[in-house]
């Protein structure tokens, strides 16, 4: 039986013969710092904050952070006053926004870098601080990504991870479903003529390919990250699940915050 075209025919219609598909590339809006609707769902300062505490510790300085998976630099940014920040992702134009804000807000980010996290491509004992907000679920072995950003990080050094709480699967509880409905209404609204205009993929879209080929990776979780992290040789020195409560705008509070009514969690290691 033939089967209907989807959202993935998309791309290898409109990508040349094996060029890699990102839909990441096609989300960017909702990770740009200066998205209107951003602010609505979430405060990045909170979570900078957050940063900004883990990463200046006793008798340590930390200068160097590498961001890993670091979207259009929502954090990248936010911490370049403050740090020497090499920002990371795999989709070119998640950089490429993360460029042009910095520009516009005159931050000084101190590199980016096109690549895949499973595979750092620094030498070891590189940084001060790793430091990975919601990158890992999106690649098939984040435990690779974890040993990586260890392995980058210098002795005493600190590997921060935040993520979601991907145990029971990502069914969306009933407030977060009601939620998201009136937001996509709403956001279809703003941006439809945009999408006509410029005959792009719409977002939608695309998250439906991530969410298919992420499966929304439920071996993420907080206990599943420490484990890694201590096999590295790490010790854990502060573990933090109230991060969802602070950080939610006014959608987020709303929904339940992103991701519907999954937990957040903020875990904090030293390399030994
Ligand atoms: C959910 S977004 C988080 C972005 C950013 N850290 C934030 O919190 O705003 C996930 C990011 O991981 C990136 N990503 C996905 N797979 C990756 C990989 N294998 N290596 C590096 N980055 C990847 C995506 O391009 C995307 O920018």
């Amino acid at each position: 039986m033939k089967r209907k075209p989807d959202a993935r025919d998309f791309f290898v219609n409109t990508y040349p013969i094996n060029a890699y598909p990102n839909p990441w590339d096609y989300v960017v809006d909702d990770y740009d710092i200066r998205s209107k609707s951003r602010r609505l769902w979430i405060k990045d300062e909170i979570y900078a904050e957050l940063v900004k505490i883990k990463n200046q510790f006793d008798g340590y300085n930390c200068n160097t952070i590498l961001d890993v998976g670091c979207g259009a630099g929502t954090l990248s940014i936010l911490l370049a006053d403050e740090f020497r920040v090499h920002s990371l992702d795999f989709s070119r134009t998640m950089l490429e926004r993360l460029k042009t804000r910095a520009k516009e807000l005159k931050k000084d980010v101190a590199a980016m870098i096109n690549a895949d996290n499973q595979k750092i491509p620094f030498k070891s004992n590189s940084f001060d601080s790793a430091l990975c907000k919601f990158a890992l679920w999106p690649v098939p072995n984040p435990e690779e990504t974890i040993k990586e950003m260890v392995r980058v990080t210098k002795s005493n050094g600190r590997i921060i991870v935040i993520e979601v709480d991907r145990t029971n699967g990502y069914e969306l509880n009933l407030r977060s479903k009601f939620g998201y409905r009136i937001y996509k209404v709403l956001k279809k609204f703003v941006r439809v003529r945009k999408w006509k205009k410029q005959k792009i993929l719409h977002d939608d879209e695309a998250w439906k390919i991530i969410r298919e080929t992420t499966k929304n990776n439920p071996k993420i979780n907080l206990s599943f990250t420490k484990q890694v992290l201590t096999s590295c040789g790490c010790e854990i020195t502060a573990v933090d699940t109230s991060v969802k409560s602070k950080i939610n705008g006014i959608i987020g509070k709303l929904c339940g915050g992103q991701c519907g009514g999954h937990n957040y969690f903020m875990v904090c290691a030293k390399k030994r």
